[in-house]
């Protein structure tokens, strides 16, 4: 069949889009439509090839639970989470840059005070985390929730080691202040998961799955516009390659290792640990 020829079928499913009640709906099936019939066309794949894709996207499903997102993973790694973002949120000056919310989110995370530990014993440098959360006038916001996770020092996530245990995560609340603290261990580079076919993917693409060490921060509230993002560690091998493109200079941070003495008063140790200290600039929500 010529491309002339092939034409109508395109046409043809246009035209039976026409009457969607929906405006939107119409014109995001219309581009659907148009965007995968050139890229067919683009790419012109034999039928066992076709077959692939669709076997290709089936498995992208069946490895879905609600500890693993595939199909997050998918987007991220094609570059579509941070480009839906970069047109979602175009900081407007001071406030913290957001980035990909990655596939090991849960919504069962643990509630804590602040100042406590959410390593649950795992081995690793310890870290303290201080963070200050203030709107784009330096006030501080009071009572915003953070939701928090972070890899081990082996680079998994707990949901990757067990299904019912939570740590190395947690919920808290920002204080009178603004501030809000917890005491961990610094994160490692991890690869993302590729023993599914997102991870087959990226070995056909040449490419390699790791992302560099970061902490994930995700800060909502009645007073505030949510933010999803992750603060970096500096120096990390990563950060120029991040598999799913999340690293912005914005926010990586030097995690810099502090004398016993430094610790606060409320939580002495007996050996050097890592700080992350950063205030986060949040939008007051709309009114
Ligand atoms: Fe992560």
């Amino acid at each position: 069949m010529s491309e002339a020829s092939s034409q109508w079928i395109t046409d043809e499913v246009l035209s039976r889009l026409k009457d969607a009640p929906n405006e939107r709906v119409r014109s995001i099936s219309e581009a659907l439509v148009r965007h995968l019939h050139a890229f067919i066309r683009e790419i012109e794949p034999t039928m066992s090839e076709w077959e692939a894709a669709i076997g290709f996207l089936t498995t992208v499903g069946q490895m879905c639970t609600p500890e693993r997102q595939e199909f997050i993973l998918l987007s991220d790694t094609l570059g579509a989470s941070m480009l839906v973002d970069a047109l979602n949120y175009q900081s407007a000056g001071s406030e913290t840059e957001s980035t990909v919310l990655g596939p090991f989110y849960v919504s069962d995370t643990p509630v804590f005070e602040n100042g406590v530990a959410i390593d649950a014993g795992m081995p690793g440098v310890t870290l303290y985390v201080d963070g200050k959360i203030v709107d784009e006038f330096g006030n501080p916001l009071v009572g915003v929730t953070i939701d928090t996770r972070q890899s081990d020092s082996d680079g998994f996530y707990d949901v990757q080691r067990s299904e019912s245990l939570r740590y190395l995560r947690g919920r808290f609340t920002s204080d009178s202040n603004g501030r809000f603290s917890f005491w961990s261990i610094l994160p490692s580079s991890y690869p993302i998961p590729d023993d599914g076919p997102v991870g087959a993917m990226l070995k056909a693409q040449g490419r390699h799955p790791y992302r560099p060490a970061h902490v994930h921060f995700r800060f909502f509230g009645d007073e505030v516009t949510p933010l999803v993002t992750h603060i970096f560690v500096a120096g990390d091998q990563y950060l120029e390659s991040d598999a799913v493109f999340g690293v912005k200079d914005s926010l990586v941070e030097r995690f810099d290792l502090h004398d016993p003495a430094e610790a606060p008063a409320d939580h002495p140790v007996t050996s050097q640990f890592a700080q992350l200290k950063r205030t986060f600039v949040l939008k007051r929500a709309d009114r």
